[in-house]
């Protein structure tokens, strides 16, 4: 099987906290796995390891055949340039328009093409997202869903061949976040990536995942299809289920 992510006993603590203590995950190629669990429980930690955003203390990650446990300077770089990071927030730059946090981020990446060639591609990746009639607003200008369009695209912009979305719908509307997980959708489909999808929204785990996971206590609870854990006799994956959206 060709995986994308392998991982084998990952382990992280914080002072004496032991936030992970031993995930193991396989992530085929073109999969969608959405990664949920309680806030706080360290989904955000496992995928700032998997970029190399954050040193996990013991175990194996193995991201496009790259170590990440000794990432050297290069394969660091390789990994930026092939993951796309979506974050809680959508942490654009307030001072630059959406035509500049897109050219910026671009320019920054090793896209060598001219000016002509940048502005083109940024209509381009606006275009797939919605957001054309947006390009020269400034991020304050901009509603949540927005906001949210515009963090995707900036991270589409470098064509990623894996894409980790942290909690893309939250703080949506449903219509608006019906539009998201349409998008995440598309953005296989037309692109061939991979993405964790780490969520509370059980829709949008319904719509978008091949695969769900569940952390608790630092490690995999459970997993499975969207269906099969929503008809666990389970009282507490249950839970999950029946909760209100946050
Ligand atoms: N850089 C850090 N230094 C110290 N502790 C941290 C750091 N980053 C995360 N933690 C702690 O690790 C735990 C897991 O955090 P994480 O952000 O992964 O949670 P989460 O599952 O993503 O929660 P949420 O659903 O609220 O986003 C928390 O207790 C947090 O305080
Ligand atoms: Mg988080």
């Amino acid at each position: 099987m060709d995986y994308v992510i392998e991982i084998e006993n990952l382990k992280k603590t914080f002072e004496d906290k032991e936030i992970l203590k031993g995930i193991n995950l396989h992530l085929p190629r073109e999969e969608n796995l959405a990664v949920c669990g309680k806030s706080g429980i360290g989904k955000t930690v496992l995928i700032k390891c998997m970029v190399g955003l954050m040193q996990p203390d013991s175990g194996k990650i193995n991201v496009l055949g790259k170590d990440m446990m000794n990432p050297s300077l290069k394969d660091l770089e390789f990994i930026r340039r092939k993951i796309g990071f979506v974050f809680q927030g959508s942490a654009l730059y307030d001072s630059m328009s959406v035509r500049e946090n897109l050219s910026f981020t671009l320019k920054r990446s090793t896209f060598s093409g001219s000016k002509t060639a940048i502005a083109e591609r940024v209509e381009e990746v606006l275009e797939s997202v919605g957001l054309v009639d947006a390009i020269d607003k400034m991020p304050a200008e901009l509603s949540g869903g927005m906001k949210k369009r515009v963090g995707l695209a900036r991270t589409l912009i470098k064509s990623p061949e894996i894409i980790l979305y942290d909690e893309p719908t939250t703080g949506l509307d449903p219509a608006t976040s019906m539009e998201i997980n349409e998008m995440i959708l598309d953005v296989r489909k037309s692109n061939k990536v991979t993405s964790v999808i780490i969520t509370h929204d059980m829709n949008c785990v319904r719509m978008t995942s091949d695969r769900m996971l569940i952390i608790h206590d630092g490690l995999i609870y459970t997993e499975g299809t969207f269906e099969q854990l929503k008809s666990s006799d389970d009282p507490w994956i249950s839970s999950f289920f029946n909760k209100k959206e946050e």
